[in-house]
C-alpha cells in the first residue's frame, strides 16, 4: 500500500460533504446554521485551493489537472473500457474536483451576497452582469436599498443561488457515480481510500 491522500486532504473532503449536507437541509428557511454550513464550505474550498499550490504530491493542481486533449482521450478509453488506473485523480474525476470546488464557491458566495442588499450593492456591476434582465424591472432602481438595479436583482440571485445549490447536487450524484464506477473497475474501495489515505501500490500499467 502507498500513502495517497494526506490528513488535511481527507479532512477537507469530508468536512466538506459535512457543510454542503447541512447547508442543503438548512436552506429553505435561510436560518444562522444554514448560513454558518454554508460559511463552512466557502472556507474549506479556500483552504483546498491554496493546499493545492503547497500542499503534497498528490493534492497538487500541477499533479492531476490534464489538458482537454487528455481528458478526452481518458473519456474515449473509459468507453472502450481500457482505461488506466491512476493513483491520483484520474483526468475525469480531476475535471469534476474542480467543478465541485467552483459550483460550492459560487453557491457560497452568492448566498452570502443575498443576505444582505448592501452586499449586494457594493457591487453593482456584478449585479448587472449576472441579472441584466432584471436590472430595470423594479422602482427603486437608482436610489433604492438594493443600489443602482433595484429589488429585481436580489430576487434573481435568489433564483441564481437556488439554480447553483441544485447545480452542486447534481454534480455530487455523478460524482459519487464516478467513485463507484471506477472502484468497480479497478476493484479498490475508493471511498475507504478518502478516510484511510492509503491505496494499492501501482502495478507497472498503473499511472502514478
Ligand atoms: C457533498 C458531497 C461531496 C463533495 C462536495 C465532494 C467533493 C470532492 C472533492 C473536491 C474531491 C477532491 C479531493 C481533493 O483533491 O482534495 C473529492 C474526491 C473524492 N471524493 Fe468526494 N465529494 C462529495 C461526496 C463524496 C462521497 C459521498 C464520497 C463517497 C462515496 C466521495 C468520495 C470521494 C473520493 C473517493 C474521492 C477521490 C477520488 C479519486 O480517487 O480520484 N465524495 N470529492
Ligand atoms: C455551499 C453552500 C450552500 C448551499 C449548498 C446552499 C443551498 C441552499 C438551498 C438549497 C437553498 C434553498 C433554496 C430554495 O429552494 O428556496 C438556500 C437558500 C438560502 N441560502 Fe443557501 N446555500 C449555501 C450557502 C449559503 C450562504 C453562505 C448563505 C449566506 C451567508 C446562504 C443564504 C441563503 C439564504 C438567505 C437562503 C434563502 C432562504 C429562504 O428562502 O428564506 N446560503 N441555500
Amino acid at each position: 500500500m502507498i500513502k495517497v491522500w494526506d490528513p488535511l486532504q481527507r479532512l477537507l473532503h469530508w468536512g466538506l460533504v459535512a457543510s454542503i449536507a447541512i447547508a442543503w437541509l438548512t436552506g429553505e428557511d435561510g436560518e444562522a446554521l444554514h448560513e454558518w454550513a454554508g460559511y463552512a464550505a466557502l472556507g474549506i474550498v479556500g483552504v483546498r485551493l491554496i493546499w493545492g499550490v503547497i500542499g503534497p504530491r498528490y493534492a497538487r493542481f500541477t499533479q492531476f489537472i490534464r489538458g482537454p486533449q487528455q481528458v478526452i482521450a481518458y473519456a474515449r478509453d473509459v468507453v472502450q473500457r481500457r482505461e488506466k488506473r491512476y493513483v491520483g485523480h484520474n483526468p475525469l474525476g480531476a475535471v469534476m474536483v474542480l467543478a465541485l470546488l467552483a459550483t460550492t464557491a459560487a453557491t457560497g458566495i452568492t448566498g452570502w451576497l443575498m443576505v444582505k442588499p448592501e452586499r449586494l450593492a457594493m457591487l453593482p456591476e456584478v449585479s448587472a452582469f449576472i441579472t441584466p434582465a432584471f436590472a430595470d424591472s423594479d422602482e427603486e432602481r437608482e436610489y433604492g436599498e438594493y443600489g443602482e438595479y433595484g429589488e429585481g436583482s436580489m430576487e434573481a440571485l435568489e433564483e441564481i443561488h437556488e439554480f447553483l445549490a441544485n447545480l452542486l447536487l447534481l454534480l455530487i450524484v455523478l460524482h459519487v457515480a464516478g467513485v463507484i464506477y471506477t472502484s468497480i473497475r479497478h476493484r479498490e474501495n475508493l471511498a475507504r481510500s478518502m478516510v484511510t489515505g492509503t491505496k494499492r501500490s501501482p502495478a507497472s500499467d498503473d499511472i502514478a
